[in-house]
Order: C-alpha cells, then structure tokens, then sequence
C-alpha cells in the first residue's frame, strides 16, 4: 500500500518535474502560448492576468471515403509521432509588416504504415497512370504568421485577400500529390479543444454571412473565442477553383473535436486553405466588448506549434 502511494507520488513528481522542464511559453502582448512538454498539447491564455485557457490538441489526418470510412494505410494517427520537419523565421512582406513564421512539413510516406497504394481497401482504387505505384511525394505544410506589426493583407484566391490585424495570426494548411484512392474521397484533419486543460469545450456553432463556421468556446472569466473556419479552399494561393471544406464539431462530455474535410483536388495537385481564423475575446456584461483578434490566431499558431513540437 505505502510503496503505491510513494511509487504514484514518484510518479507524479516525475511528471511535474519532466512537464516544468519542458514547458515552452511564447507571449505576445497579453497573449500566451504554452506547449506541455514535447506533447500534442498546448494552451493559449488570451489574457495573461486571468486564468482561463484553451487547450489544443492537432491530432491527425487522415483520408476518408464517401462513406466516411478510413481508408487503410492513407493517414498519420499521431502527430506526436509523425516527426515532421520545420523551419522558423522572421520575414517583410511587400508593404513592410514585419512578422515571424513557423512551417511544419510532413512528408506522410517517411512514416512506416503510410502507403501510397490503395490495396487492401474496399474503397477501391483510382487507376493511376503508373499503375501500382508504391511511391508518393505527398507533403502536407502548416505554416502559422504571428507578431505582424502593422494590419495588413494575405492572397487567398486569385485577386482576393484576407484582412489580419496588427498582432494577429494567419495560419494555412497547404498539401500536395496526397494518393487519394478516390476522386471523392476527402482528408480529414482533426483537432481536439478542452477549456483549462481537463473539460471538454463546449462550443456552439452558427455559420456566418460568408458561410464560414464560427466555434464559440467559453473559455471562463467571462471570456469568450470565436474561431472562424472558411468552408472553401482554391487549388493554389492564386487559384480560381473554389472547392468545398466541410467543418464539423463532434462534442461529448470529454471531449471536443473539430474536423475538417478538406477536398481531393483532382485533376489539379494542390489544395491551399486559409481557415481565416480570428480569435476574439469579450468581456462579459459589465466590461467592454473589445474584440482581441490575436487570441485566435493565436489558437491556430498554437496548433501549429505543437505540431512541430512533436518532431
Ligand atoms: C486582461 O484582463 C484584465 C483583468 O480583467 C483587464 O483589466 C485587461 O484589460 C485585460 N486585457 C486585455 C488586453 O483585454
Ligand atoms: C522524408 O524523407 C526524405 C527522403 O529521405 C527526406 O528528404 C525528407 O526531408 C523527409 N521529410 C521530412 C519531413 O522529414
Ligand atoms: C524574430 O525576431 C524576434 C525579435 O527581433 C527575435 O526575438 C526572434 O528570435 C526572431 N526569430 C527568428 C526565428 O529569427
Ligand atoms: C519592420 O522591421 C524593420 C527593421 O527592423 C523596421 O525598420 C520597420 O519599421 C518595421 N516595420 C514596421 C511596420 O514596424
Ligand atoms: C469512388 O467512390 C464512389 C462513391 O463512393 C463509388 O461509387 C466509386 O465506385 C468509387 N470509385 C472507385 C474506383 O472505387
Ligand atoms: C517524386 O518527385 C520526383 C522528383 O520530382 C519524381 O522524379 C518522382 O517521379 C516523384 N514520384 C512520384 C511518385 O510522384
Ligand atoms: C486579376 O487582376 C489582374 C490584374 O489586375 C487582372 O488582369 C485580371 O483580370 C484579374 N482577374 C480576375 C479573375 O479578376
Ligand atoms: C487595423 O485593423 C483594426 C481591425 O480591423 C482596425 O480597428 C484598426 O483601425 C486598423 N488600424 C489601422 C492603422 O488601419
Ligand atoms: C451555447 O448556446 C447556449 C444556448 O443558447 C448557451 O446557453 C451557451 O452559453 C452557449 N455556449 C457558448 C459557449 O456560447
Ligand atoms: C464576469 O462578469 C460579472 C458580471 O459582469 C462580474 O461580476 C465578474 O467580476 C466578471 N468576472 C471576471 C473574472 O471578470
Ligand atoms: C499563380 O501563382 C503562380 C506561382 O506564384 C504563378 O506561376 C501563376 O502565374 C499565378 N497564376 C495567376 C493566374 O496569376
Ligand atoms: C487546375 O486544373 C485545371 C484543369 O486541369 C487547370 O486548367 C489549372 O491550370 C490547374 N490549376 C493549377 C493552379 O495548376
């Protein structure tokens, strides 16, 4: 009974002692970013001065059929264990802002499981001018812009742009050459939300004038995020095909999973998506509405980061 209760108690002190070493925070303004060791888990703290958090958890991708099924062989379950490559900077766009970037790319075939053929699925298999190829360039790239010191634009669409302001975030998923076995079939991406680490964020869902669905999480002390998710993606940055992105809340007591469903581009290769996500945060009754942009792009930003932590 005492050497449980020392081993759990050991246990425990490991733990803390190995998650306090590992723990990375990144402020900005009164934003915070932290990573929970080298783990798909992350927390943003809108306010520095309150308590409440979001918690984030990106935790795979994976093809699905028309019927929703997965197809064997064509996912990465575990980005904990995808070990992705990444690279950080900081860049000038053309109109002088200023900000930092971190890309995570993930070349899906360098993990042992994934296949670039379809056999073994009933899914069936799309015939491919080199039939039975059993190699595949796919690339999938997450790349989150944060710290911009002056509002500005981002191309998404040939001639159209979307607005970010100073301090905010912009993140976007690009993928390439994925094998698909179907025209029709979609790659799912999900990612886990909890409020404080330990419920399950309960979100409400309405759809906004540009269709785009928004994720209200009450995060507590009053404060609220919004995160919008585009339901389109194009065929490149500049592209003109406006191809359909499904965005789904699946929730239960434990739980909060987005997933997208991001679209087989074919005949083209590319799919380029910008969820134009804005995080914002209100004060409740009594304080003033003030709309924190940063806060949900910070959420995407922390998404991406601890996928690249996971590396
Ligand atoms: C953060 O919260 C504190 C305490 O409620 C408030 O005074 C402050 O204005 C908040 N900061 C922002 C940027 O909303
Ligand atoms: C995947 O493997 C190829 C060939 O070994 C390598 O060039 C590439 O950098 C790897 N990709 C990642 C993300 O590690
Ligand atoms: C970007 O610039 C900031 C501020 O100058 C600096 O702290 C940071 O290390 C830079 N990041 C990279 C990846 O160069
Ligand atoms: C961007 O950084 C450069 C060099 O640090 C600085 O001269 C410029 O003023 C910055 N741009 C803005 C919009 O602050
Ligand atoms: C692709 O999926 C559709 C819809 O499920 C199905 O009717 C069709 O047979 C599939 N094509 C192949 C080649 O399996
Ligand atoms: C991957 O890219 C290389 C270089 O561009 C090309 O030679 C090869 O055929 C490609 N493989 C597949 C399966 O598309
Ligand atoms: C995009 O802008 C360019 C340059 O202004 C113009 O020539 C072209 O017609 C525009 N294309 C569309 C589809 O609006
Ligand atoms: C930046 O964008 C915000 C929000 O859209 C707006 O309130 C603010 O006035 C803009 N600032 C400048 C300098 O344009
Ligand atoms: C969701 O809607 C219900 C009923 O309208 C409301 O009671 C709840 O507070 C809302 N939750 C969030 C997170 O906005
Ligand atoms: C939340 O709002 C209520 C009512 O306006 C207020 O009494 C309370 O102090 C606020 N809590 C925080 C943490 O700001
Ligand atoms: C889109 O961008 C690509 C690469 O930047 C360029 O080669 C292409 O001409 C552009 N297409 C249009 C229609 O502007
Ligand atoms: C997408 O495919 C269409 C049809 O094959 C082609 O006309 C277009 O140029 C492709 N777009 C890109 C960006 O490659």
């Amino acid at each position: 009974m005492a050497k449980g209760v020392l081993f759990i108690l050991c246990l425990i002190t490991l733990t803390a002692a190995l998650s306090t070493a590992e723990n990375v925070d990144y402020t900005f303004g009164s934003t915070r970013v932290r990573f929970l060791g080298k783990s798909p888990n992350f927390q943003i703290y809108p306010n520095t001065s309150l308590s409440s958090y979001l918690q984030l958890r990106f935790s795979k991708f994976e093809e699905r059929d028309s019927n929703d099924n997965k197809v064997q062989g064509h996912s990465v379950e575990s980005l904990a264990s995808a070990d992705p490559a990444w690279t950080a900077g900081n860049s000038t766009l053309s109109d002088g802002t200023n900000l930092t970037y971190v890309r995570m790319t993930l070349n899906p075939a360098n993990r042992t499981g994934f296949k670039a053929d379809c056999s073994g699925n009933n899914a069936g298999r799309r015939m491919l001018a080199a039939p039975s190829s059993t190699s595949t360039n796919a690339t999938v790239i997450v790349t989150l812009y944060f710290g911009l010191d002056q509002n500005t634009t981002f191309p998404y669409g040939l001639n159209k742009t979307v607005s970010v302001s100073k301090g905010g975030l912009k993140f976007n998923v690009e993928y390439s050459n994925w094998p698909f076995c179907n025209d029709s079939n979609v790659l799912g991406m999900e990612i886990d939300l909890l409020v404080k680490g330990d419920t399950a964020a309960q979100s409400n869902v309405s759809t906004a004038t540009d269709g785009a669905q928004v994720l209200s999480v009450a995060l507590g002390d009053n404060t609220t995020s919004n995160i919008y998710f585009a339901n389109y993606a194009y065929e490149a940055k500049n592209g003109t095909r406006n191809m359909s992105v499904g965005v789904s809340l699946a929730s239960n007591s434990s739980k909060s999973t987005v997933t997208l469903r991001l679209p087989n581009p074919a005949p083209n290769t590319t799919v380029y998506y910008d969820p134009t996500v804005t995080v914002s945060t209100e004060n409740g009754q009594g304080g003033s509405a003030k709309g924190i942009q940063t806060t949900v792009w910070s959420a995407l930003l922390a998404t991406l980061l601890s996928a690249l932590l996971l590396a």
